[in-house]
């Protein structure tokens, strides 16, 4: 298993209606690797489901990860998991923090719409935009107070929080009315990030574009499901440099599970393409991109790909492993 961590359960704390704040600890003393704002971990959960989790914690600590998860009503096993069978001083294993979501840490300005449990990365965010004495505000949106985590924790870093509780309001926020009064330090040096549900990340990037707010960020936790380019092939040749051996992906059959077949190690965590655990890299070929991790810049090079979700153009794929 490439690149885990021994840890284990040191504290377990109610933070909010239906979510757990989790603080890990190495195994062994000392420090963990550090880590960026905006970072996550995978968490491998009893029963062997491995899923991913936010850093909610100041990215200075090393001696320590903190994340939260909410008790997710539709959980494939992942936060049940979680509220259930973790106990304090129960031994996990995690993986090394990655980044995805990560934070111009020299913006001019920086807005940090948080909705739920997607606070958990813009917290972590705004530890450091306040350390580095940066200019940065909050929208924070959730249901009601009640199920709202780290209220006091986020009021304490600044007084520019604007806070939306939707039994309170009366109604779910209007995203780009809230974006609209917030145009920072101006559409090009300002910087927004999003992390929550994905009606509300579907709302933000619209109306970062219709606003023309050119640097918006989102970091999903729900798959959005994206369908094969037309131009896709059903079936194509994939040669692994490393391990020196071509394998056929046929009609049917997706590229991880062809992986998975011939005892490829690769490492996985959501499946759904959102967390980048199965991150690699690209030697040769047309990847047909389907994950929600990589920024368009990113999937057009096409030096790396999500191997969980996504496919090929070319007949002839050349992957690092
Ligand atoms: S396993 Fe999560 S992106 Fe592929």
């Amino acid at each position: 298993m490439a690149d885990t961590l021994n840890a284990f359960v040191h504290t377990l704390k109610f933070e909010a209606e239906g979510i757990l704040s989790i603080d890990l600890r190495p195994t062994a003393g000392g420090d963990f690797p550090p880590f960026e704002a905006g970072a996550h971990i995978d968490l491998h959960l009893p029963g062997g489901i491995v899923r991913s989790y936010s850093l909610l914690n100041d990215c200075q600590e090393r001696h320590r990860y903190v994340v939260a998860v909410l008790k997710d009503k539709a959980s494939r096993g992942g936060s049940r998991a979680v509220h259930e069978q973790l106990r304090i001083a129960m031994p996990l294993t995690l993986s090394a923090p990655r980044n995805h979501f990560a934070l111009v840490e020299d913006a001019a300005h920086t807005v940090l719409v948080a909705g739920g449990i997607g606070v958990t990365p813009l917290l972590s965010m705004a530890q450091r935009l306040k350390k580095l004495g940066r200019s940065f505000e909050v929208v924070y949106c959730a249901r009601s107070r009640r199920s709202a985590a780290f209220v006091s924790e986020m009021a304490a870093l600044t007084p520019h929080v604007h806070w939306h509780f939707d039994d309170e309001k009366g109604a779910s926020p209007d995203v780009q009315a809230l974006l609209a009064a917030r145009p920072g330090a101006g559409a090009d040096v300002t910087h927004y990030y999003a992390c929550g549900p994905a009606v509300m990340l579907d709302a933000f990037e619209r109306s970062c574009a219709a606003l023309g707010y050119t640097h918006a960020h989102i970091e999903r936790f729900s798959a959005v499901e994206v369908a094969a380019a037309s131009d896709a092939l059903q079936t194509y040749a994939v040669t692994l440099k490393r391990s020196d051996q071509t394998l056929t992906v046929l009609p049917g059959q997706s590229l991880l599970a062809t992986l998975q077949a011939a005892g490829i190690d690769c490492s996985t965590s959501c499946e759904e393409g959102i967390c980048g655990s199965c991150e690699t890299r690209v030697l040769e070929g047309l990847p047909d991109h389907r994950d929600s991790v990589l920024s368009p810049a990113e999937q057009a090079s096409h030096k790396v790909m999500m191997v969980c979700v996504s496919g090929c153009k070319s007949d002839h794929l050349v992957l690092d492993l």
